[in-house]
C-alpha cells in the first residue's frame, strides 16, 4: 500500500493503472472500524485498484460540533487499511483540499435540505464539495458509501446524476454491532451508560419497519420514548432516490446518532 498527502503524488501513482484498471473508491474520516471495511472490502471484490481517502473535512462539521474532537489515529489506521486490502491511501492536509482562495461550493437542492440537512445546515455542502473534488482527484469507476448514512449515498447520488459524473455510487448495508448499533466512529464517545442506552435507536428502527411503511415512524418514535436517556431529533419516513427508509437521529448525552432501515427497495 502506498501513502499520498499530496494531489500531485497520488496522480503520479494513478497514471499508470487507470487505462487498463478499475479504480474503487472508499472515501473516509479515518477512526476506521468494520462498517469502513466492508466498503472496502465491496471495492476490493468489484474493482481492480482500491483507494480510501481518509480526510476529516472541516467543510461538513458546523459551529459548536466535533471537528475538533473527532478521533484521529493515522499510524493505526494505515495499517488497517492494509490489511483490508487497500493499495493507495490518500490522506490529505486540509491546505491541500482547500488552499487559500478557494470559494467553490457545491449545492443539492431538495433532499440535502431536509432530515440531516435541516439539523445540520451546510453539512451536505460540505459532503458534496469534498466528494465532488475526491472523485476529480481520483477518478474512480465507482465509489463506495454505506447505507448508515443513506441521505449522504442519496445526495451523492443526485450530484453524479444532475453533474453527469461518470462514475457508479455503490450503497453497502450498514454494519452493526451484537446489539444493533450501527458502528460508528464517534461511537467511541460514549460512556458505558450511554453506549447500553444507544441499542434503543436501531431497536425503534426495527419495530418501526415490522410496523409496515404507514405505522412506521410513528411505532418507532413510540418505541424511543421508552428510552428517556435518547433525545429524538427526527424519526421520519422518506423516499430517498427509489428507496423508502425509516430514518432516524437522537442525541445520548453529547452524543449524536443516527441510523435508519430500509422499508422499500433494494440496496445493490
Ligand atoms: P465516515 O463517517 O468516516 O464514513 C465513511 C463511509 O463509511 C460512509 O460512506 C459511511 O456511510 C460508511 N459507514 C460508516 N459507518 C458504517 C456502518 N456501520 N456500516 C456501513 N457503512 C458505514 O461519511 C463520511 O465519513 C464523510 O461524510 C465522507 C463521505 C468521507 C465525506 O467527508
Amino acid at each position: 500500500m502506498t501513502t499520498a498527502r499530496a494531489i500531485s503524488a497520488l496522480h503520479a501513482e494513478l497514471g499508470p493503472v487507470r487505462a487498463e484498471h478499475r479504480i474503487g473508491l472508499v472515501p473516509t474520516m479515518g477512526a476506521l472500524h468494520a462498517g469502513h471495511e466492508a466498503l472496502v472490502r465491496r471495492a476490493r471484490a468489484e474493482c481492480d485498484v482500491v483507494v480510501a481517502s481518509i480526510f476529516v473535512n472541516p467543510a461538513q462539521f458546523g459551529a459548536g460540533e466535533d471537528f475538533e474532537h473527532y478521533p484521529r489515529d493515522e499510524l493505526r489506521d494505515a495499517v488497517v487499511a492494509e490489511s483490508w486490502g487497500v493499495d493507495h491511501l490518500f490522506i490529505p492536509s486540509a491546505e491541500e483540499m482547500y488552499p487559500e482562495g478557494f470559494i467553490t461550493w457545491v449545492e443539492v437542492g431538495g433532499l440535502a435540505d431536509e432530515l440531516e440537512g435541516a439539523f445540520r445546515p451546510g453539512h451536505f455542502r460540505g459532503v458534496a464539495t469534498v466528494c465532488l473534488k475526491l472523485f476529480n482527484i481520483v477518478r474512480p469507476n465507482r465509489a463506495y458509501f454505506g447505507q448508515k448514512d443513506a441521505q449522504q449515498a442519496a445526495v451523492l447520488e443526485t450530484m453524479v446524476g444532475d453533474l453527469n459524473l461518470s462514475l457508479e455510487i455503490r450503497v453497502v448495508p450498514t454494519v452493526r454491532e451484537a446489539d444493533g448499533l450501527a458502528l460508528s466512529s464517534r461511537n467511541a464517545y460514549l460512556s458505558a451508560e450511554e453506549r447500553e442506552a444507544a441499542a434503543a435507536l436501531p431497536q425503534a428502527l426495527a419495530a418501526g419497519a415490522k410496523a409496515g411503511k404507514e405505522r412506521a415512524a410513528e411505532v418507532a418514535r413510540a418505541a424511543l420514548a421508552g428510552e428517556p436517556r435518547l433525545e429524538p431529533d427526527y424519526v421520519e419516513v422518506a423516499p430517498l432516490n427509489g428507496r423508502v427508509y425509516l430514518l432516524a437521529a437522537a442525541r445520548v448525552g453529547r452524543t449524536r446518532l443516527i441510523d435508519n432501515v430500509v422499508l422499500e427497495g433494494d440496496l445493490q
